[in-house]
């Protein structure tokens, strides 16, 4: 993984606690500075990460990659917003760490950028896109049933109708990563909402 150039790292810059309630304000003051400048390259890190999906097909028709930018091109000439296309083209980051709950993963990692609706639709996809498959599982298909209370679930359907459950086609020309790079820097630039936000704020 990649390190910022401006985090510095000699011992005179940094905090001198041995434990975090011996802090200072001075301690506080260099940490703040490494954060801001490590925070501001999470797009970098989150982009890496989706990168190792590539060539990752467990036995699906198109790797998990191509699913990832094929769900994102199939959002974003849908004409949405850049949001729901970021979100759509992260959905499925937690693949490779959350194997047995993926969609939290990448829930988590948009939540402080999204609206409350699309990191939604991003959590609860799982369910939903079990509709298309997990009858052939044993399961049942219809345990996005759980949810139908809920303001979103047209939206999650709508998502998994339209992008995710239809993004496996090989022959489909889907837009390269590089295409949307632009996009997760733009809606990953300031958290909408973040416990640290006040801290961030210059
Ligand atoms: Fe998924
Ligand atoms: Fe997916």
């Amino acid at each position: 993984m990649n390190k910022p150039e401006n985090l510095t790292h000699s011992i005179e810059e940094r905090a001198k606690f041995r434990e975090m309630k011996e802090g200072t304000q001075e301690d506080w003051a260099i940490i703040g500075a490494e954060y801001m400048a490590f925070a501001k390259d999470l797009p970098d890190r989150v982009l890496d990460h989706l990168k190792l999906l590539d060539g990752d097909f467990g036995g699906f028709p198109v790797c998990r990659l191509e699913h990832s930018l094929q769900t994102a091109t199939r959002a974003h000439r849908d004409g949405r917003d850049e949001q729901y296309v970021v979100m759509a083209l992260l959905h499925d980051i937690g693949d490779t760490l959350g194997s047995y709950n993926h969609p939290e993963v990448a829930a988590s990692i948009i939540k402080p950028f999204v609206t409350e609706e699309i990191h939604w639709i991003c959590q609860n996809h799982g369910a939903f896109q079990g509709y298309y498959y997990f009858h052939h599982l044993g399961m049942d298909r219809n345990v996005r049933d759980k949810f139908q209370d809920s303001p979103h679930y047209q939206a999650c359907a709508e998502f998994c109708e339209k992008y995710d459950q239809a993004a496996f086609d090989p022959d489909y020309e889907s837009e390269p990563l590089e295409f949307f790079e632009p996009m997760v820097r733009r809606v990953m630039a300031k958290p909408l909402a973040s416990m640290y936000a006040k801290a961030i704020e210059e």
